[in-house]
């Protein structure tokens, strides 16, 4: 191939020859909607820093959990605000827990709608941190027992996928144990497999009032600067029978997406995270961009890394643009 005889451009000419070799899509069915369930009555407060998504209570949650089915978006990523926080975190793995009355709401309303459970202690605990302390750090083995007790309380109301995110070693192992000990060897585990302590969960955790009272996630979280790592946690993931792999954040690292795509085969997941979501937001609202291109930029850019999925606040959003394009 050698110009002038080949010339790349013939095949960018018009729009119906470009449509005619793109060669990654966006759908509706590729994205899942994050949304936060604060415990009350007639809550709908947005979160500052991440305009159009609110803390709300059960009711309006259901509410929107209908346009997110109408729009065509699969399944929804459910997060708790309790009542009350302690040490342990009890709300996270009570029968009448927040998540757990958000989780029998939503499916009486819109069954057909998958519910997904984020796994963790960070959003139940009063010390903010994954798990439970034991000498000034998460304890891995104790916060195991936690997890297994939060996930199979979430596949008992009705959970159609449970997605741990703490990081703990082991806790694939553990939550597929009780899941299938208590018969629901149905429901899949999204594992959070690869995520990095990444300052891009800053606005999120404004969202789930989730911020550590001590020290940072780092002694579970991974490093930023690694690659093979994530290749570690991925196989170990894998051989605890993990459904689904998720790579979190997206798009500072969309090379390790690339790298587990092209290595393993379970679905991947890519996380685009509160602070990406807002960076974008916030941009646009100074018209320094322009805020849908470069949001339906990004979300392809995952796609073409790898991401079979892409959990994302902008689905909605997306989800409309498709449908008028
Ligand atoms: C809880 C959890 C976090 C996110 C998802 N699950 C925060 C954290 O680990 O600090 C971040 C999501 C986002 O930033 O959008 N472990
Ligand atoms: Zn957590």
């Amino acid at each position: 191939m050698f110009f002038p005889e080949f010339r790349a451009r013939r095949l960018r000419r018009n729009d119906a020859m470009r449509r005619m070799v793109r060669e990654t899509f966006l759908r509706p069915e590729d994205m899942i909607y994050p949304m936060f369930s604060a415990f009350g009555k007639d809550i709908k407060k947005e979160i500052v820093s991440m305009p159009g998504i609110y803390q709300q209570s059960i009711e309006h949650i259901v509410t929107e959990a209908k346009e997110v089915y109408e729009l065509g978006i699969p399944a929804v990523l459910l997060f708790g605000i309790p009542e009350e926080k302690d040490a342990l975190g009890q709300d996270a793995y009570s029968d009448t827990g927040i998540i757990q009355e958000t989780i029998k709401a939503i499916k009486a309303a819109v069954p057909k709608l998958l519910v997904i459970t984020d796994v963790c202690m960070c959003e139940y605990t009063d010390h903010g941190h994954c798990g439970v302390i034991k000498d000034g750090d998460v304890d891995n083995d104790e916060t195991l027992k936690l997890l297994a007790a939060e996930a199979l309380s979430h596949a008992r109301a009705g959970a159609d996928i449970v997605a741990p995110s703490d990081m703990m070693d082991g806790r694939v192992a553990a939550i597929r144990e009780v899941l299938d000990a208590n018969g629901f060897t149905d429901i899949p585990v999204m594992s959070y497999a690869v995520k990095y302590a990444s300052a891009y969960y800053g606005p999120f955790r404004e969202a789930a009032e989730s911020t550590p009272q001590f020290g940072d996630r780092r002694s579970y979280q991974m490093d930023p600067a690694n690659r093979i790592e994530a290749f570690r946690e991925a196989e170990l993931d894998i051989q605890e029978c993990a459904d689904f792999l998720m790579v979190k954040p997206a798009l500072a690292y969309l090379d390790i997406l690339r790298d587990l795509k092209e290595r393993y085969n379970l679905p991947l997941v890519a996380y685009n995270v509160s602070g990406e979501y807002s960076m974008i937001k916030a941009a646009a609202e100074k018209d320094w961009i322009d805020g849908d291109r470069v949001m339906m930029e990004t979300l392809i850019g995952m796609k073409r890394a790898g991401a079979d999925l892409i959990i994302t606040y902008h689905a909605k959003e997306a989800a409309r643009l498709l449908k008028q394009s």
